[in-house]
């Protein structure tokens, strides 16, 4: 090859790559995955951050949004976030004991009276501080987004915990979930969201715990004889970046999306109770389901029966954590 040539073809090279940096750099490319449908909470919260995000940044920035575990399930999208191969996730606060054993306090079963309470400790000191307890491995919460209070569903109807005997529950990947089940002697099993819906139908698991929303638009409904309005447990997300990723960008883009972050989150939260209300009655209207209210007797029963559940995760939590969220009530 002769060396004019040569040269011709290195300075091909060097201005595709640059154009290719420059291009890279002019647009970010952020992925932002979870599980739920986008009728939800979450998934409307999401589709929000989209819209806003682009409208601030323009074309500088690109979100891309993967409902219903398109993407990565929850087991798999923490370690995805700190590969880079995603930038946002939202699991459910049950879903973090591999990284902090400080957010079990938000599986502790009848901690929070009702969604006032949760909020009241989010937005406080010790819930605000809860955001960065995982920075030492490399994540970020950049916010709270409500789903709302669990509901007990099963194939018998359960009033009394003493129902719930030797049945086996679906629950999300929770240690402080799986006690509250062994408390009143029922079977939990692990898994993922995505796997509920055929084992509830299938009859791998007699039943699960969930919210209205998730209850209604996974339609376990149609394969559930019973729901229990136990409002026994709290189902909210963080949503989590990488602190790396988040603390290089340009400080342009990061501003506009803790700008779009910060409206997205007042609007899943201002939605979430309506929508919970919504798709409670949906549920109810499809007749598909008996829908169970326990009495206050049956009620202080459960609360009881799981109640040592606290202690046994005080320890891991913090009591002033958990001190904080009861004071919430
Ligand atoms: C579940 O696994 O039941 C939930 O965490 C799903 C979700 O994201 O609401």
């Amino acid at each position: 090859m002769r060396p004019i040539t040569k040269h011709i073809l290195a300075a091909g090279v060097a201005a595709a790559a640059l154009m290719g940096t420059h291009a890279a750099s002019a647009q970010e490319v952020i992925k932002f995955a979870h599980v739920v449908a986008p009728n939800t909470p979450k998934g409307q919260g999401a589709d929000f951050f989209k819209k806003r995000a682009e409208e601030i940044l323009g074309d500088k920035v690109e979100i891309e949004i993967y409902p219903n575990s398109q993407l990565f399930d929850d087991s798999k999208v923490l370690a995805a976030i700190l590969r880079g191969d995603v930038q946002f996730g939202a699991p459910s606060l049950a879903k973090f004991g591999k990284w902090t054993k400080k957010l079990q306090v938000y599986d502790l079963p009848f901690l929070f009276k009702d969604m006032d309470a949760v909020a009241c400790f989010q937005d406080g000191e010790k819930g605000q501080e809860l955001l960065k307890s995982m920075s030492s491995k490399g994540l970020t919460g950049v916010g709270y987004w409500h789903n709302g209070l669990k509901q007990l569903s099963a194939n018998k109807p359960l009033k009394a915990p003493a129902d719930a005997e030797g049945l086996k529950f679906r629950i999300q990947s929770s240690d402080v979930i799986a006690a509250q089940f062994e408390a009143v002697n029922a079977v939990p099993q692990k898994m993922a969201f995505s796997e509920t819906y055929s084992a509830l139908q299938t009859g791998v698991v007699d039943g699960q715990e969930n919210t209205w929303s998730n209850i209604y638009s996974k339609k376990f409904f149609e394969v559930q004889d019973y729901i229990t309005e136990s409002n026994h447990g709290l189902l909210d997300y963080m949503v989590v970046t990488s602190t790396k990723w988040w603390d290089g960008l340009d400080p342009e883009i990061r501003d506009g999306l803790a700008q779009a972050m910060k409206e997205a989150s007042a609007y899943a939260n201002g939605l979430s109770a309506d929508l919970t209300a919504e798709q409670r009655q949906a549920v109810i209207d499809s007749g598909e389901t008996e829908i169970l209210q326990l009495t206050d007797t049956e009620f202080a029963q459960w609360q009881t029966a799981v109640k040592p559940v606290w202690a046994e995760f005080s320890g891991d939590i913090g009591q002033d954590i958990i001190d904080a969220a009861a004071a919430c009530n």
